[in-house]
């Protein structure tokens, strides 16, 4: 759905209240204490500047002082819906993290049943608990040979509506963390063919919107509503994320009270500043950036398929297309520019480690076998440089550097979850430590997330299995497995429910 007002999106009405702001320069006896920079210390001015402080001192109360329908606020929120297909944006300052439990909040509560991509981010798992929601959960594609989760299909989703045709609709991730993309159009019609809702956590998404030849974002694919991170794959400032709905299967009220309920009541007016500057930037020349990441990004594509092994053919493999086809993801984001290194015998944390230590380059994800390079639509020839150079050097270096030891990864459909408890019971209740080899047919208190893959193999509330204890503790056996949010990450021990 395209909104049919035409707003003039050359404006930017929270960045002219902080000009204002500026010129006034009132007295304020109100938060924040440092008065403009004044109080800060010298120290933290020197690194961050005077102007982050000014920034921060743009109190809403003092943006919001206007006639309704004209606060800057509200106003820069409409302009946003335009710009991205949106009927309706809402602006955090906590992080995707917060707005996707809010999103479920908006959606489904307490009792109610929600069709839940497996692949989720912890944040989606701590909503799952927050609301006491009761998670269908449908897994994700699994590509064997390159050891990778793809979004759920439009196939997977049916069946799951099938089984519970009560769920109140269906939340996925997409874009991924590796740019995979589900084929949300299909699963929107889907869900609407029954009235059901469908959320996307498109965290990694906030740029789709503005560029022609990148996946069709979670609005233009008929979504009703999707959470993204203004500060991931766009320009905000870290925590600024966006609300968008489209349709009428979602109350803006209802989404504004739950994203309330969770939400600060004294939101950082520099995130606000920067995500209503980024929109305007992307709509004024969002094309022309984005086309330039684009074109970035196929160098980059090309330059790495060329650098082989000088010793033999394997080496660094960059995934394009073979992403993208049935049981696999229905598009991918050219601007992550996932690079496989098992081709060098090392794992894709060492080399990364590598690249920060050597090269002093940071990728932005890293696993048992593959880095992921981000490009942004700030990035440039020269941004990129070292990138490639560290890279080359990465290949020549690899003889020096740590096998990877191999890592045994099940298909995540044969660890199909038994779901005793809500999860909010089986978090909140009594729950005890027992030692891993005696957690089988125990039912889990904890979310255990492995990576590789990062996909949750166990989240509380489910029956924890003979097949996923030893799962766990043979990759993490190997080293080449961590578990960062278990309470034991060593896996000794686990969290079950009393008795
Ligand atoms: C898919 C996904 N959703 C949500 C989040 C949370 O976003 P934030 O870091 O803005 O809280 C992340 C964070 O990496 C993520 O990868």
């Amino acid at each position: 759905m395209r909104v049919t007002q035409q707003l003039d999106q050359s404006a930017a009405p929270i960045l002219d209240a902080l000009a204002e702001h500026c010129r006034r320069d009132d007295a304020s006896f109100a938060p924040p204490g440092h008065r403009r920079g004044r109080g800060a210390d010298e120290r933290v001015v020197k690194l961050l500047g005077r102007d982050v402080f000014v920034a921060e001192s743009l109190a809403l109360g003092g943006l919001d002082d206007r006639p309704p329908g004209q606060h800057a606020l509200g106003l820069a929120e409409r302009l946003m819906a335009e710009a991205v297909g949106a009927r309706h944006a809402l602006f955090s300052t906590c992080g995707s993290s917060l707005s996707v439990k809010s999103a479920m909040l908006a959606v489904a509560g307490p009792g109610d049943r929600l069709v839940v991509d497996r692949n989720a981010h912890k944040s989606v798992v701590y909503g799952i608990i927050i609301a006491g929601i009761e998670p269908i959960w449908v897994g994700p594609g699994w590509d064997a040979d390159a050891q990778l989760p793809h979004p759920p299909g439009p196939d997977a989703v049916r069946r799951a509506l099938d089984r519970d045709p009560d769920a109140k609709g269906v939340l996925l991730v997409s874009p991924t963390a590796y740019g995979t993309c589900a084929d949300l159009a299909g699963i929107a019609e889907l869900c609407h063919q029954r009235g059901r809702v469908l959320v996307v956590d498109e965290a990694w998404g906030a740029h789709l919107p503005f560029h022609p030849d990148l996946p069709r974002s979670a609005m233009h694919a008929g979504a009703d509503l999707a959470v993204t991170s203004a500060y991931k794959m766009g320009g905000g400032l870290e925590q600024g994320s966006v609300y968008q709905l489209r349709g009428d299967l979602v109350d803006p009220a209802v989404l504004k009270l739950r994203a309330d309920l969770l939400g600060t009541a004294s939101p950082s007016p520099a995130i606000h500043v920067a995500m209503d500057g980024w929109r305007r930037q992307m709509v004024e020349h969002g094309k022309e950036l984005l086309g330039r990441a684009l074109r970035l990004s196929q160098r980059v594509r090309a330059e790495l398929t060329e650098l082989t092994a000088p010793e033999g053919p394997a080496g660094l493999a960059v995934a394009g297309r073979e992403l993208v086809g049935p049981g696999r993801s229905a598009d991918f984001d050219p601007l992550q520019v996932v690079i496989d290194v098992s081709g060098l015998g090392v794992g894709g944390t060492t080399a990364a480690a590598w690249l920060r230590e050597q090269a002093r380059v940071e990728v932005g994800l890293a696993d048992h076998r593959r880095i992921v390079v981000r490009l942004t639509h700030a990035d440039s020839e020269d941004t990129i440089r070292p990138l490639l150079a560290g890279l080359r050097r990465l290949v020549n270096a690899r003889t020096a550097l740590p096998a990877q030891t191999p890592v045994d990864l099940p298909d995540p459909a044969d660890l199909e979850p038994e779901v005793v408890m809500l999860p909010r019971d089986a978090f909140f209740g009594n729950a005890e430590t027992v030692p891993v080899r005696r957690a089988a047919g125990r039912v889990a208190a904890e979310t255990i997330t492995p990576y590789p893959p990062g996909i949750p193999a166990v989240v509380p509330g489910e029956r924890i299995s003979e097949a996923v204890v030893d799962y766990l503790r043979a990759g993490v056996a190997t080293s080449a497995m961590r578990v960062p949010d278990a309470a034991d990450p060593t896996m000794e021990t686990v969290k079950v429910v009393c008795g």
